[in-house]
């Protein structure tokens, strides 16, 4: 009996609950862009690539300006593939996925 009565009172706090919570927050698109093919050797400092969130390894590249870096990481670039190996992206993802790593460098 007791449950009967505890279901719509957790169905309603349930309700009331997703009307006034914001929705979680959702990664940005260069996030998932570099989940998706940069973090492979971003995240770890594969053949030297500058390591996400450590600043003295971007300092140096950061200085190029983002246009030269997204022709870099779109051309390729030292040890570096064009467009890190995944030909389906497009030049705005690359941009956005430096633009997520230059803002964990900030
Ligand atoms: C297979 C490993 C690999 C993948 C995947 C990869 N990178 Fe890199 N990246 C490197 C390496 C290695 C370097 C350092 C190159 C050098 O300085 O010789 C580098 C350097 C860079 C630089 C600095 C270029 C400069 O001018 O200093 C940028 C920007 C960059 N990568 C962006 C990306 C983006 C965006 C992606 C995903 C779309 C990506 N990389 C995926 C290995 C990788």
């Amino acid at each position: 009996m007791k449950a009967l009565i505890f279901i719509p009172l957790l169905l309603s706090a349930l309700l009331a609950c997703s009307k006034s919570e914001p929705p979680p927050p959702k990664p940005s698109p260069g996030e998932l862009v570099f989940k998706g093919t940069c973090k492979v050797c971003h995240a770890q400092g594969i053949n030297g690539a500058p390591i996400l969130g450590n600043k003295v390894m971007w300092d140096k590249r950061k200085g190029q300006g983002i246009d030269t870096l997204v022709k870099h990481a779109s051309e390729g670039y030292g040890l570096m593939p064009a467009k890190g190996g995944n030909e389906a992206l497009t030049e705005d993802e690359i941009r956005m996925a430096i633009q997520y790593m230059l803002s964990k460098v900030e």
